[in-house]
């Protein structure tokens, strides 16, 4: 099959969540499979500075119309494997900035000129490019339009584009939602802005228009698939889900074993594997040396890496701060985004720096050491469309403690409840239910010999992208 792919972030190129990674390993699994893929991204600063970038040919001028006016950009393509190129939809004003979609405090204001010229871009792209898609598979609200935007080219230019259109909501609380005048910049025709269409209380929501015009829905998860369908969880978009009831689907997202393995693992100081676990006691090692821990600390490490934003629960984690400030153990964090949450994270480690390591930024190969160098990994979601935090952590023998949310259920078995089979601990998500899932995580540290079991059962599982690359395949082949 010909399938396109337009996401706003693709790992390695530009990446501020699971969204690069999800998109980065189907798309490489689907190419491994023999399927023709192309993935858009937006030519941002990160992507451009890519050595793959270098390589990158500049393959078109666009000529964008947005509203009354036509914007200029241009496309940059480049094959960094078999069956796989990637299409960079740059423009300076839009996309030549330090970070993808805001500065940590408020959202880029001209953020809906900026993804609806990507996705403009993309159908413009499939035109000229002739690109004959079988599929195209777009990937949260930045890509949310292309479902209409396809069909609108194609009735404008009497031309196919794509067979079948694919949306996937990695999160619904992100929704693209902006000014109704917002609306005149798409194009589209007039009655798309009412209610059946793009309106959502008198604001225009892109998210809704891939939920509704896409031919086939999916989202991360089994789990989220049902959430998203009620209030609690639907973010307001819960009765447009239930419209697609019948066509929604929740594919659990996989590990990409070429990135997470610990055998392989190039970003850790050693390797491991279950049968030979030393090397994860030199990554605990440089773990502690390099958040200025005694090296031959022999407590309990907890290790957070998360998107600061209010999802990931780190409400919950600083509720309990007390439980870090009083137990033998070390809590060591990675993350970026919301200042309010680093702000809060640097007044824990002033409390205790000799217990709380903070690293507020980006940075790739600390997220692996984390997941390698823990004996804990703490996700408390609020909601979690599907995670892979916890799936990483358990190829990495590093045991998760989740809320009961979303996919984190789908993924992790609590063992305590189930102790021939748990193989992480799991709270809420409130903070006191957190609070006694790290009491259980106490215990289970002091009983080595049912910490190795619970340890080895994670590093059992299966979590490889292939399982989810064939569904993804079966719903193609379905849908054409
Ligand atoms: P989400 O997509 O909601 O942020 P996921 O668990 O699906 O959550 O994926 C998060 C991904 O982002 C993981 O690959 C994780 O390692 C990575 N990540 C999050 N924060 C950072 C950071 N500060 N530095 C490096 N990687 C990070
Ligand atoms: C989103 C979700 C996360 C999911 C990721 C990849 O960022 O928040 O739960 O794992 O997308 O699908």
């Amino acid at each position: 099959m010909k399938i396109v792919h337009a996401a706003s972030e693709l790992f390695p190129y530009v990446k501020t969540g699971g969204l690069a990674d999800a998109v980065a390993s189907l798309a490489g699994t689907l190419a491994e499979h023999g399927h023709e893929i192309s993935v858009f991204v937006p030519g941002y600063r990160a992507a451009l500075e890519h050595p793959d970038a270098a390589l990158a040919e500049k393959i078109l001028r666009l000529k964008i119309e947005m509203g009354d006016e036509f914007l200029s950009g241009d496309v940059r393509m480049f094959a960094p494997r078999k069956n796989l190129k990637v299409y960079l939809i740059c423009r300076e004003e839009f996309f030549d900035r330090k970070n993808p979609y805001g500065t940590g405090e408020r959202d880029y204001e001209d953020n809906a000129d900026r993804f609806i010229f990507f996705c403009k871009g993309v159908v413009e792209t499939m035109r000229v490019a002739d690109l004959q898609a079988d599929v195209v598979h777009c990937h949260d609200w930045q890509g949310a339009l292309l479902p209409l935007l396809v069909r609108d080219a194609e009735r404008k230019h009497g031309v196919t584009l794509a067979v079948k259109t694919v949306f996937t909501i990695h999160n619904i609380a992100y929704q693209g939602l902006f000014p109704r005048s917002v609306f005149a910049r798409t194009n589209l025709p007039d009655d798309l802005n009412s209610v059946d269409g793009l309106e959502y209380y008198e604001q225009t929501n892109l998210l809704k228009g891939g939920i509704m015009f896409a031919d086939r829905v999916t989202t991360v998860s089994p789990r989220y698939a049902k959430e998203i369908q009620t209030p609690e969880f639907g973010n307001g978009l819960d009765g447009v889900v239930q419209t697609r009831e019948h066509d929604i689907v929740g594919l659990l997202n996989g590990v990409d074993m070429a990135v997470w393995n610990p055998a392989t693992d190039a970003l850790l100081p050693a390797r491991y594997s279950m049968a030979s676990l030393g090397g994860k006691l030199m990554c605990r090692a440089e773990l502690l040396k390099r958040c200025g821990f005694p090296v031959g600390f022999k407590g309990a490490i907890y290790g957070v890496v998360a998107r600061f934003a209010e999802q990931k629960g780190l409400d919950l984690l600083l509720a309990n701060q007390d439980f870090f400030l009083s137990h033998d153990c070390r809590l060591v964090v990675l993350g970026a985004g919301e200042k309010r949450y680093e702000d809060a994270m640097r007044a824990l480690v002033e409390i205790a720096p000799d217990r709380v390591s903070l690293s507020a930024k980006l940075d790739e190969s600390m997220s692996h050491l984390i997941e390698a160098g823990s004996d804990f990994f703490v996700m408390p979601s609020l909601f979690e469309p599907c995670g892979l935090n916890q799936m990483y952590s358990q190829v990495y023998g590093t045991i998760p403690i989740v809320s009961r949310v979303g996919g984190l259920i789908d993924t992790v078995t609590d063992a305590d409840e189930f102790p021939d089979s748990g193989t992480g601990l799991m709270c809420g998500p409130n903070a006191e239910s957190l609070g006694d899932a790290l009491q259980r995580s106490m215990k289970l540290f002091a009983d080595k010999p049912r910490l190795a079991a619970v340890q080895r059962r994670a590093m059992m599982k299966d979590f490889s992208w292939h399982v989810a690359a064939e569904a993804y395949e079966k719903l193609y082949q379905e849908s054409l």
